[in-house]
């Protein structure tokens, strides 16, 4: 049997093009005892991943030239020799840009609820989702009456962080890119929204639009944003640096500062930066509470998806220009 894969074929230089990917058809070999075979429905595209790309360790080993690229991923089980999964059942896994995906069962979540779609489960109820949940939980931990600024607001980690701090009775101002994106956030409850594209200067949108200053920053986008909010910040302030999407197509050592580090003195500011997985004994009950919440109408989310397995290498490229609306995905074609 065969399947498709894109592998990285280039590193990128600045934003990654089409050709830094290369399209390849291989041999899938028959699941062996205690495997599985997953036709993949959705595959998802990160802006995080750009960070494998290059040539620079982060918290992952850099992708070697010929690999698969990484991605979430939900598809049906066609093959099983593993007593833990039945054929056609849905799961969750991180088998990348890939049609299939052959596994002995780690890392491949059985998707047993399915009040919500597959889908939702590489998204809201995937790493974005959880990254807002325990980025805006555990680590900026908003009070009633503070005010809480999150940038990339409209997309899929930012979307859920808004909402949860909303929830906490925070007062919330969201940054994102286009009059559609900002017109949804006002509808999913965000107390007031600020269009990037259309404010010359971020820093005094944002004082604008929080006249008596900012308890907590959820950062998706970078420094040049976060060093225009700290002289923005209240005493006790927190930064939960979640992504830098603005900085990750920069080189390292051209990546922009931050200046303004004497605001962290004068208001005892406090800024950390995590990964979702480093709560991972905590997922199943952040999975309870969020699909809970879905399901109560209490938590929106968006799904942007693209048709086509072709079309991952675009869909990733778009995350570089605001052209996603919520949570890109692409589906691969192989709905069964
Ligand atoms: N720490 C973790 O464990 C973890 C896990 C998952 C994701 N993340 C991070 O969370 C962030 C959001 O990820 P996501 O999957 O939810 O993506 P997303 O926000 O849905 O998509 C990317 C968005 O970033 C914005 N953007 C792109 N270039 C920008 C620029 N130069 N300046 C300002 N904004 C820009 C655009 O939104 P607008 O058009 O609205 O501006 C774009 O739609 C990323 O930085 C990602 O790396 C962290």
């Amino acid at each position: 049997m065969q399947t498709r894969r894109f592998v990285l074929a280039h590193r990128p230089r600045g934003v990654p093009r089409e050709t830094d990917f290369r399209l390849e058809t291989v041999d899938i070999p028959a699941p062996q005892d205690g495997q599985i075979l997953v036709a993949n429905v959705y595959a998802s595209v990160d802006p995080g991943i750009r960070a494998r790309l290059g040539e620079e360790a982060t918290y992952a080993a850099p992708l070697q030239i010929g690999e698969t690229v990484e991605g979430a991923t939900v598809g049906r089980v066609v093959a099983s020799h593993n007593p833990k999964f039945g054929e056609g059942d849905w799961v969750a896994a991180a088998f990348g840009w890939s049609e299939h995906g052959l596994s002995d069962g780690r890392g491949v979540r059985k998707i047993a609820d399915l009040r919500v779609p597959p889908s939702a489960h590489i998204g809201v109820l995937g790493i974005p989702g959880l990254t807002a949940y325990f980025g805006m939980l555990d680590i900026a931990k908003p009070k009633e009456g503070e005010t809480v600024v999150v940038s990339s607001a409209a997309g899929a980690v930012g979307s859920a962080a808004g909402q949860i701090a909303t929830r906490s009775g925070a007062r919330v101002v969201g940054i994102a890119g286009g009059t559609d994106k900002c017109n949804w956030l006002h509808d999913i409850g965000f107390a007031a929204v600020i269009d990037r594209r259309a404010e010359p200067d971020l820093g005094v949108a944002v004082a604008r639009a929080c006249p008596q200053g900012v308890d907590v920053v959820f950062d998706n986008v970078g420094n040049s944003f976060l060093d225009a909010m700290l002289p923005l910040m209240r005493i006790g302030g927190r930064i939960v640096v979640s992504g830098q999407v603005a900085d990750y197509n920069t080189p390292a050592g051209e990546r922009p500062g931050l200046c303004n580090t004497s605001h962290f003195i004068t208001s005892r500011l406090t800024m950390r930066g995590f990964v979702a997985f480093d709560y991972f004994r905590e997922f199943p009950k952040a999975w309870a509470d969020i699909t809970q919440w879905i399901l109560d109408g209490k938590l929106k989310y968006r799904a942007d998806i693209d048709e086509g397995f072709e079309k991952l290498p675009s869909a990733f490229i778009g995350l570089f220009n605001g052209d996603n609306f919520g949570r890109k995905l692409v589906r691969i074609g192989l709905q069964i």
